[in-house]
């Protein structure tokens, strides 16, 4: 469901799976019953599925349609410095909406170029899935200062679904289930949506479904996924994989990945980190932000860049051999560097 709920469910991953549950009459609907605001909002019953319902949501919905930005790229291997900038995120100052009105982010700076994976670690309770979360646009949270942009469109002005469909993916750590929704339906609907936002024909039944069953090949999941209902049953290593699906069939230019390496066995971290990969390689324009709190799984996805996040700021940035002195040695060094 990631990939889906990645382009279409930017503020799902803030509601526990319990509370996400969302019909299929409810899915369906949604674009004529509610407008994406108040999705976002949290104001809507399901507010979970805001994410994954989004990109369906946005396209139906608007009376305007959205010109494609994927502007033609060159295809050439540029030195890193000269790629252009897919994510620039400059003094982001982030608070809680709720009550306690808690600052979380505190200043962040992160630049993100095309076709680079950068990994952000820290201690529990740093902000990384804030950031995360805030970069999609989880009304949970609420920006105080600083800009985002993603290439050259300011995110923090746009809804969750207008930033998946600027190519904006989330996976969730915990990604939630959609009750009386196929995964085969689920995807279509999102990756249509996208279609038709980019004036594109969207692909009926019988051709998305040769679409996807190349994904799933190339990805090696099991086709049975198509027929299920978007995350039932499914054990946390389906799951994840199925974020991986869904960011596969989406194709976002930015995939933000919340610790989807979390209560995975050694052999579905394995799997999922091949996936990543695969998904990877698939474009290698595309630009990766892999949330982490295992410098292990690191070695499966190589990242060009590490950064270590506490208290709302990143507090250290280097290469993948921060990443192994991390394993090494531990935080605390970066993190009191006085001692
Ligand atoms: N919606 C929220 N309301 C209040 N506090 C929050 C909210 N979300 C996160 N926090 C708090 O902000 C801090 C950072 O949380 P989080 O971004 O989840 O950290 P990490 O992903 O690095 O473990 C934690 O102390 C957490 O309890
Ligand atoms: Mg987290």
């Amino acid at each position: 469901m990631a990939m889906v709920m990645a382009t279409v469910s930017p503020a799902v991953g803030s509601v526990p799976p319990r509370a996400c549950r969302a019909s299929r009459a409810s899915v369906l609907r949604a674009p004529a019953a509610v407008s994406s605001r108040h999705a976002q909002k949290g104001t809507v019953p399901g507010s979970c599925f805001a994410t994954a319902t989004a990109i369906l949501l946005a396209a139906s919905a608007r009376s305007e349609v959205r010109r494609a930005r994927y502007a033609s790229r060159s295809s050439h291997v540029r030195r890193a410095a000269d790629r252009p900038v897919v994510l620039e995120v400059q003094d982001v100052e982030a608070q809680s909406t709720d009550e306690d009105h808690k600052q979380i982010l505190k200043g962040l700076n992160l630049t993100i170029r095309e076709g680079e994976v950068h990994a952000v670690m820290g201690p529990n309770g740093s902000g990384k899935s804030t950031l995360a979360k805030v970069l999609i646009g989880d009304s949970a949270y609420e920006v105080t200062a600083g800009t985002a942009k993603l290439g050259e469109t300011d995110l923090l002005d746009k809804e969750p679904h207008e930033r998946a469909l600027e190519g904006l993916f989330l996976a969730f750590q915990s990604p939630p289930t959609v009750g009386g929704v196929s995964n085969l339906d689920f995807l279509r609907a999102a990756y249509n949506a996208q279609r038709r936002a980019r004036e594109e024909p969207e692909l009926d039944v019988i051709e998305f479904y040769g679409f996807v069953t190349e994904k799933l090949t190339e990805l090696k999941i099991n086709p049975d996924f198509l027929n299920r209902n978007v995350n039932e049953g499914f054990s946390g290593g389906e799951r994840k994989r199925n974020e991986m699906l869904q960011m596969a069939v989406l194709q976002p230019k930015l995939a933000i990945l919340d610790e989807i390496d979390s209560g995975l066995d050694i052999d579905a971290l394995k799997d999922v980190a091949e996936a990543i990969r695969n998904v990877r390689e698939q474009d290698p324009k595309r630009s990766m932000l892999v949330v982490t709190h295992f410098e292990r799984f690191l070695r499966y996805v190589e990242a060009d860049h590490v950064h270590v996040m506490y208290q709302g700021r990143i507090l250290k940035s280097g290469g993948k051999e921060l990443a192994d002195k991390l394993d090494e040695e531990g935080y605390d060094w970066v993190l009191n560097p006085a001692k």
